[in-house]
């Protein structure tokens, strides 16, 4: 079912109630009402006057999910994804909030492409839709973009994604402007002279005839990333680590008291590089899928809280861009409408964490990352809520994906655990049975 409608008041009885931000994991109601919420707790009828009763018997009730990597591709290519559509995605997944990276068509460098995406969220009245801004003016890794003009229009934090930021001046630079305006810089590791291919580098590229890209080009940026982060205190957040030797750099960087923080993406906790073997675009993705041996330690990182936050790097692309031989296809899969099934089977389905520790991963850690008040379900916060069956099993089907883009390779999975319904400031704009 699609979003209802305006709703004010809401009383959702007897779920499981899971806030890490708030350290409360127990079977009580929530009560929403003016759109923040007004009561978490046994909360009597009496309480709830003309409030909709839902009943969340069986469900786990979460504060509203939040994906802080996304493509949402506007302005620039509305054929592949808008504002709206990655918003309405969102909620169909059981966001929120997603942060919407800054290499859209032109790049978000400037304050006025950070009001423009406030201002067609707001319009979407979907999922939130927070703006990010470009680290470098146009992408360019030249020199700096307009990062305090950026941050006073509300973006909430910088990245040059899809580029790591070469230049160790300017990143310097960079945290060092992001550290005085309290914003956290993300940076896609990968030192762009040691990218010279399409996918991982090893044997299956060797077969396939075609390019690798080693995990070496993700790990030396993020080694001298961390020398700056220790010289000048910035937070600093690593987007889709996908190596073994990332994780236990980010590990080792932590238990220094360091102040970083990661994310992993559904890709990089299920696929490798065997999936490239029919040279199915799908799985073309920067970074690469790359061995078994980093599928588990990036889902052993998630497990032991090295790495943060789940983040799916939605990145949807044209079917006929897509459909080019492998080397030529952009990089890029999308999974927002899925990805909570997909963190279930590679985190809950294994054993390797619980679902409090998966929430905490999509709710009070990605919030933390960005200095925001969503993420928990604290009196007074705003009513953004995500009703989880845990036990649904369900079947990924694209052709009903909110998103514009098909560029999915989970198109007939079968997973375990979906959002059922999804709430925005006390307003449901998902539901399903
Ligand atoms: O696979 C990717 N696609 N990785 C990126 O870093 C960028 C993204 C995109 O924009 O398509």
């Amino acid at each position: 079912m699609e979003a209802s409608g305006v709703m004010n008041n809401i009383l959702i009885r007897n779920g499981r109630v899971i806030d890490p931000a708030a350290g409360r994991d127990e079977v009580c109601d929530v009560l929403l009402a003016e759109g923040v919420v007004q009561a978490v707790g046994r909360v009597a009828q009496a309480d709830a006057k003309g409030a909709e009763v839902i009943d969340a018997t069986g469900k786990i009730v979460s504060p509203g999910l939040i994906d802080l990597h996304v493509h949402c591709r506007e302005p620039g290519h509305e054929e592949e994804e808008t504002i709206a559509t990655s918003a309405a995605a969102a909620v169909q997944g059981g966001f929120t909030t997603i942060a919407a990276m800054p290499n859209t068509h032109p790049p978000a460098d400037d304050e006025t492409a950070i009001n423009y995406v406030h201002q067609r969220s707001a319009e979407a009245r979907l999922a939130r839709v927070l703006p990010v801004g470009c680290i470098t003016r146009g992408r360019e890794g030249k020199e700096l973009a307009e990062i305090g003009l950026m941050r006073e229009a509300g973006a909430v934090a910088f990245t040059d994604d899809g580029e790591g930021v070469a230049d160790a001046t300017l990143m310097q630079r960079a945290l060092q402007y992001a550290s005085m305006l309290g914003a956290p810089i993300l940076q896609h590791c990968q030192d762009p002279s040691l990218f010279g291919g399409v996918m991982n580098s090893g044997p299956a590229a060797v077969r396939l005839g075609l390019g690798g890209v080693a995990a070496s080009g993700e790990e030396i940026m993020l080694r001298r990333d961390l020398e700056l982060v220790e010289r000048i205190g910035a937070r600093y957040h690593v987007q889709h680590v996908s190596s073994a030797g990332s994780v236990e750099l980010i590990r080792q960087a932590k238990a220094a008291g360091l102040p970083v923080t990661a994310e992993a993406a559904p890709h990089h906790l299920l696929l490798t590089d065997a999936a490239c073997m029919e040279y199915d675009s799908n799985y073309k993705v920067n970074p690469p899928l790359r061995t078994a041996a980093d599928v588990e330690a990036v889902r052993a990182g998630v497990a032991d809280g090295t790495i943060d936050c789940l983040a799916s790097d939605h990145a949807p692309h044209a079917a006929e861009e897509k459909a080019l031989e492998f080397a030529l296809a952009p990089f890029g899969i999308i999974s927002l409408d899925c990805a909570l099934g997909l963190y279930a089977r590679a985190l809950i389905e294994t054993g390797l964490c619980d679902w409090p520790r998966l929430i905490e991963a999509m709710t009070a850690a990605p919030a933390r990352v960005i200095g925001s008040d969503l993420g928990t379900l604290r009196k007074g916060r705003p009513a953004d809520v995500t009703m989880i069956d845990p036990k649904k099993r369900w079947t990924v089907d694209v052709s009903k994906f909110a998103s514009l883009s098909r560029n999915c390779p989970y198109d007939g999975w079968r997973l375990t655990g979906r959002a059922v319904m999804t709430i925005v400031a006390g307003e449901i704009k998902y539901q399903t049975s």
